[in-house]
Formats: C-alpha cells, sequence, structure tokens
C-alpha cells in the first residue's frame, strides 16, 4: 500500500541522516570538522601563500577574499579595508591560541582556531566602520584584543 512505501522512506531518510551526523562526528580527520575544512601550519604562517601577508584580496567583479591573523592580542591586517557593497569571505586563522573573530554589531562571527582557516561571507553594505573583538578568552589581554574594519 502507499502507506506502507512513505513509511519506508520515511525510515530511509531518519537512517540517512543519523548516517550523516555520526559520520560527521567520528568520520576520518579531526572529530568535527569537515574533512574539507582547509588548514593551515601555523607554525609557518610566514610561508603560507594565504597568510604571509595577511590582506585583503580582490576575486571576482564584487567579490573578495581577505586573509586575516588573529594573534594575542590583536588581528591583522588592522585595519581590514573593505570595498563598499561587495561580497567579502573572511578566511581567518590564527598563530597562536584559539581566538575569536567578532564584527561588532552584526552576526558575523566565528572562532579562530590554530591549524584550521575560519571562513565566514558576508555582504558589506555601504561605507562604514566596524570594530573587530575577540570572545574566546585568550590570555591576560583577551578583553583588550580589537581589530577594526573600514568599508570605503
Ligand atoms: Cu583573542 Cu581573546
Amino acid at each position: 500500500s502507499y502507506e506502507k512505501i512513505w513509511l519506508a522512506l520515511g525510515l530511509g531518510l531518519i537512517l540517512l541522516l543519523i548516517g550523516s551526523v555520526t559520520y560527521g562526528a567520528v568520520g576520518p580527520g579531526v572529530s568535527m570538522v569537515a574533512a574539507d575544512q582547509p588548514t593551515v601550519d601555523p607554525t609557518a604562517l610566514d610561508e603560507d601563500d594565504r597568510f604571509a601577508e595577511p590582506r585583503v584580496e580582490q576575486v571576482g567583479e564584487n567579490e573578495y577574499e581577505a586573509y586575516v591573523v588573529a594573534f594575542q592580542f590583536g588581528f591583522e591586517p588592522d585595519p581590514i579595508v573593505l570595498p563598499a557593497n561587495s561580497t567579502v569571505t573572511f578566511m581567518v586563522t590564527s598563530r597562536d591560541v584559539t581566538h575569536g573573530f567578532e564584527v561588532v554589531g552584526t552576526n558575523a562571527n566565528t572562532m579562530v582556531i590554530p591549524g584550521e582557516v575560519s571562513t565566514l561571507t558576508v555582504e558589506t553594505g555601504g561605507p562604514t566602520e566596524y570594530g573587530v573583538i575577540c570572545n574566546e578568552y585568550c590570555g591576560a589581554a583577551h578583553h583588550g584584543m580589537e581589530g577594526s574594519i573600514e568599508v570605503v
């Protein structure tokens, strides 16, 4: 009957969901990190194409990538200068301990873990300025760890 078919389909979906969650948690590689998560050697950032010179790069007509390094106790570059009305993907890593990268007053917020590259895509809107703060405790001057973004 149709009922049995729908029941079977429903169970199949549930099993698929359980399968994918389990895979994500205990699959190969570091736990809870997707297999395609970009990684980086935090002790050799100065030899990494992306992070040797933290910067903003144009990658499309209105598309940019911002390579940002967090460290005790700041962000580089500072300020991060972004073109208005564009799509920007932040690629953020740390050269020492775990930090946060939060654009104050927005929902742009990510943890920054040494060895990993956190990505975050935003639309910049019109010209303005934002503060950037660290929201993971990272040492004595954590509360003073700040950066800035200028949208021009
Ligand atoms: Cu960096 Cu708190």
